[in-house]
This record gives C-alpha cells, structure tokens and sequence, in this order.
C-alpha cells in the first residue's frame, strides 16, 4: 500500500458520482439470469475505500453463491446481489479512518462485501485485503490473482514444499491449479499436473514435468506410474468428501494430501489429510503481483469479456472445462 496519506478524521474524502452500473442477481437460479442493472452509490464505511472498478475476476465461489449452493447459510444473499470477490481498479473515495492508501491509487484485491466487484464500483476493506497494483501489472491480470492466488499459496503452506519432492496436482488447468503448479515447481517440486488433452501443453508449459490425460485414464494410475511408490503429497482441487479417498492412493506412506475442499481426516497409511480454507497473510497480495509484474509467474487469462457480455462469462464458467482465468473487463 502507499505510504499513509489523505486521511481527515471523520470525513468523508473522495468523489461522489451518480447511478452506477453493476451485474445484478434477483434471485437464486442459473447465471442465465444475470443483467445489468442500475445499484445506488455505493459508500464507503469506516475502514473502507471506494473502487472504480477496471476488472473483475470469476471464482467458482462467486457461481456457487449465486446459483444457491451456500442458501442458508452465512453465505445466504441479499437481492439484488452484485457478484464478484476479485478486482482491481482506482481508489475513487475514502471511509472513516482509513490510512495507507489514497484516492488516486492502483490497487488490487478481495473485495468481500456486497456491491461486489462486477461493477462501475465497489467497496473494499483495506488492510491486508488490499495491496498496490504495480505498474508492470496490468488490471486484468491484477484482478486473476487474487482468490486463486491467496489459495495457491494457503495449500502450498499446508503442503510444506521441499526441493526434490514430487506433487500430484489434480485440477491443475484452472485458476488455482494455475498458481499451485507454478509455486511448486519455482520451489524445486517435480509437478505432475492433471490435464485435459487440449491442455496438456499448457500445464507443461506452467512447470509440470508431467501432464497426465485424466480423461483416458485414471490420474492415480498415471502417478503411480511415473511414481510406483507413490508420491509425496497431492493437492486435490477437484474432489471432495469420500472421493479423496481415491485420490490419497496416489500417496506414499505417510504422504501429505492437501485439498481446498473436505473430506476424511484419516486417510490410512500414516497419510496427513489437510482441508484448508483461503488464509491471507499479510504480503501475500504483494508477492503475488510483484511475481506477475517480472514475469516470473505467469497469469494466465483464457478470455477477456466485455462488461457488457458479463452475465455470458458466468455462463461459459458454469460450463467448466476454464483454462486459468476468466476476467471482466468493466471499461470495455
Ligand atoms: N476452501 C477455499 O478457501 C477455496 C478457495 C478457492 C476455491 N475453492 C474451491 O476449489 C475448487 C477449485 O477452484 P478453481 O478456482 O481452481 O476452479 P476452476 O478454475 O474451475 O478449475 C478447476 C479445473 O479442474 C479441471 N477439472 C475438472 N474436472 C476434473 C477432473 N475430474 N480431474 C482433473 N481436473 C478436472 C477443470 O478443467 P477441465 O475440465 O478442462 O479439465 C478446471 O480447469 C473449487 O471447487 C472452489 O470452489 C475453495
């Protein structure tokens, strides 16, 4: 973040501007249904900046909430609900108390609230939520790196990487699998990544030293293949509950199986099962971007849509099959 400035205790600081245009959701129900519409200012509460958004990233959660997966829940929604966690954009406005950013910044980051980030605006929490967006990086891959990123790095955490062990990523074409196979491999892991056919080069070209056609054949048997004696940890973005079990087979004795999603703690064999959920530490977003900015992590953004064909990126994400990350560009 930028050095401290333009804070006024109890003042309202920034710009206000009029209607704004946001990606609504009325109602539970298939991404089909998404529109543009009309949302009020936004205004920034205490601890918070106003964001003239540039790019929005998808996330499997953003489709998950809004199709009613976590209904009920502490992730039920409020209609209309402006989807979107990943974005980057310029600080337009200050809230109450905020230090370390001023209006006029580049910033990228979570933006956890309603309005979200497929949007003209939205609201985010500074700190840790939030970091500068350097130059060399531009919006729109700013705002892939986010989510995926954070939890790439979280499952790496929890995985305790060493040069010279060997890794079964399975998932590895999307948007977290993107960061997981890129930061092992960067650590000295031998990656084994699973791939779709038409995304066997891709992957490879990530870092994998191999890509296993999880289509033709059985991505354990393949592992156990190159590794008879199974490998050292699998980090499973695909499979939860009882279907880690299967998974875990591609394990060594006392392995590491780590996934995003749950499943069994035991898991036989002396195998460490770890579920862990998306943890930021502070500097997290800051390492993200400054691998990106020098082109030592690549982002990898499949399509580009226009802020106009936003509820059509929901559509083609719901229909699976992302290579990397599907982005938003809101100028456009
Ligand atoms: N707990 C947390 O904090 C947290 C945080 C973020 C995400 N998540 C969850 O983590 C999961 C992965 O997220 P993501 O962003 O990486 O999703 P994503 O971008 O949709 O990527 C998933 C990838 O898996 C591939 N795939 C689908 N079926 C497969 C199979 N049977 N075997 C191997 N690969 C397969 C898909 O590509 P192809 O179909 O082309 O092969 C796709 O590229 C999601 O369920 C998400 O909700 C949890």
């Amino acid at each position: 973040m930028s050095g401290c400035g333009g804070f006024t205790p109890g003042a309202y600081v920034g710009t206000m501007v009029g209607d704004v245009r946001a990606l609504l959701v009325q109602d539970y129900g298939p991404p089909s249904q998404l529109a543009l519409g009309e949302l009020a200012d936004p205004r920034p509460g205490s601890g918070q900046v106003l964001v003239r958004i540039s790019a929005a990233g998808l996330n499997p959660f953003d489709l998950k909430q809004l199709t009613g997966a976590f209904k009920g829940g502490s992730s039920s929604l409020e209609f209309p609900y402006v989807p979107g966690m990943d974005g980057a954009g310029t600080v337009l406005a200050l809230g109450e108390g905020v230090q370390g950013v001023a209006v006029g910044d580049e910033i990228f980051g979570f933006f956890g609230r309603t309005p979200g980030t497929i949007a003209e605006l939205a609201l985010l929490d500074v700190g840790d939520y939030l970091a500068l967006r350097p130059a060399a990086l531009d919006a729109v891959h700013a705002a892939a790196l986010p989510l995926s990123g954070v939890t790439a790095k979280t499952l790496l955490r929890a995985f305790e990487p060493a040069a010279g062990e060997s890794l079964l990523v399975i998932g590895a074409s999307g948007g977290i699998g993107m960061f997981v196979v890129q930061l092992a491999a960067a650590a000295g892991v031998e990656v084994l990544g699973t791939a779709a056919p038409a995304e066997t080069a891709y992957v490879l070209g990530l870092g994998a030293a191999h890509a296993l056609d999880y289509t033709s054949e059985d991505p354990v048997e393949l592992a156990l293949a190159v590794h008879p004696e199974g490998v050292d940890g699998v980090i499973d973005l695909v499979n939860g509950g009882d279907a880690v079990l299967s998974s875990a087979r591609a394990l060594r004795p006392a392995g590491r199986f780590v996934s995003p999603l749950g499943g069994p703690l035991e898991l036989g064999r002396g195998i460490t099962a770890s579920y862990v959920s998306l943890t930021l530490l502070p500097g997290d977003l800051e390492d993200l971007a400054a691998r990106a900015a020098s082109g030592a992590l690549r982002v990898e953004v499949s399509r580009v849509y226009p802020f106009a064909a936003a509820g059509q990126a929901f559509v083609d994400f719901a229909a699976g099959h992302t290579r990397g990350k599907l982005v938003i560009d809101v100028r456009a």
